[in-house]
């Protein structure tokens, strides 16, 4: 090779990387999470005194539609305020956390909704309990754990997720591999030990039934209430039955990471590997933005889902701590890194409303919360930064 073109390449090379760990470095958490805490101290100005807490700001709006402890969404906010105590250490934030996680607690001893469970109270009382150790807060997750555990079925080997919408039999969907985790930690801490077998029985039906060859997962599976049987693979909030859901393949990465730190069961680990490899292999956008669904008929003119990528940013990271393969590591580290430096970069919300993040979809086919901020993308985002910056 001719010597001066030799050079100019390493000379490019360096620089690029240069440029590269120099934009890495700039990255500053620190001005993110202070982005954050803005932002919530505005929302709490807005919120009604009524027990309520803020679920979605439409797209062409700047004000929060508020939502009951029912809704599936009411852990999020809470959770968002107790990990911002956990980033300040400002007292204030601890107050609000208690004050709106308060409002849950119904869902530890009402009759059990649905799966949804594990995200309402988990992530506030849960969060809460891990930075306070209030004894009260344990209780709560304790109740909640075993009012989750009834929606177990045995034949199935999986927990029912929407009991009030049968769809033909026993249906248990993706997302709800997110709430094993409340389960997992009931159980090693003072709760029913049947909860751990319960957790770790649907999670492996789970891994047996929910994908499809090449790992990208359903949303949905429907099984033979009785026979405990697979019938069919569907979806509901994704494009067809086919496709990759964006939020449904996020739920599992973290899902089965989560699952394989609480087990430590290696082919739980193997999976997840799996099936980040498949989200990371089919992820085409520039910025690591998912769009909502990756099959979608109109890409590139179909809305994003940053609450995908917050989501799967935060169990790369975990995920890129269970692996001894350094190339792997450095490809989970680099491609987390990049999708929050995206959506801190790019998808902030500022002045159009005072959630953290725009451009989350929550249910395309229903036309509802399309391209707008939504409480759980700005959860896993700050639970992201927190995760990063432990990492630093
Ligand atoms: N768990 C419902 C959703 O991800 O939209």
């Amino acid at each position: 090779m001719n010597t001066k073109f030799f050079c100019l390449i390493v000379t490019l090379f360096i620089l690029g990387n240069q440029g590269y760990s120099q934009k890495d470095n700039s990255f500053n958490i620190k001005k993110q999470l202070e982005y954050c805490a803005e932002q919530a101290s505005k929302t709490l100005k807005v919120i009604p005194n009524d027990g309520t807490s803020p679920r979605t700001v439409p797209n062409g709006s700047s004000e929060w539609k508020f939502v009951t402890y029912k809704d599936w969404t009411s852990g999020f906010w809470p959770g968002e305020l107790w990990f911002l105590y956990e980033a300040t250490k400002d007292k204030k934030w601890e107050k609000e956390a208690d004050k709106f996680s308060r409002f849950l607690t119904p869902l530890s001893v009402s009759k059990a909704g649905d799966h949804d469970l594990g995200f309402q109270v988990f992530n506030s009382f849960g969060n809460g309990y891990r930075l306070t150790k209030n004894p009260e807060y344990k209780e709560i997750i304790l109740k909640t754990a075993d009012t989750l555990a009834t929606l177990f079925n045995p034949k199935v080997g999986t927990i029912q997720s929407w009991p009030h919408n049968k769809m033909g039999g026993h249906n248990t969907i993706i997302d709800n591999m997110m709430n094993l985790e409340l389960l997992f930690w009931a159980s090693k801490n003072g709760g029913n030990k049947k909860l751990y077998d319960i957790a770790v029985k649907h999670a492996e039906t789970t891994m047996a039934n929910h994908f499809r060859p090449d790992n990208t997962s359903y949303h949905v599976i429907i099984y033979d209430f009785e026979t405990g049987k697979k019938i069919k693979g569907r979806t509901a909030q994704g494009y067809s039955d086919d496709s990759m859901w964006a939020r449904g393949q996020a739920w599992a990465i973290y899902g089965f990471t989560m699952t394989y730190r609480e087990t430590k069961d290696a082919k739980f680990l193997d999976f997840a590997h799996k099936l980040a490899r498949v989200y990371l292999d089919k992820l085409t956008t520039e910025d690591l933005i998912p769009y909502w669904d990756f099959n979608a008929p109109n890409i590139p003119n179909e809305p994003r889902d940053a609450s995908a990528a917050a989501i799967v940013s935060s169990a790369l990271l975990e995920l890129s701590s269970y692996t001894k393969d350094k190339n792997l590591k450095a490809e989970y580290l680099t491609k987390a890194k990049k999708m929050i430096v995206s959506l801190s970069d790019n998808y902030q919300s500022h002045d159009v409303n005072s959630a953290f993040l725009l451009h989350s979809t929550g249910h395309k086919p229903a036309g509802s919360e399309i391209d707008c901020s939504i409480n759980y993308a700005d959860y896993y985002y700050l639970e992201a930064l927190l995760r990063l910056q432990k990492l630093k």
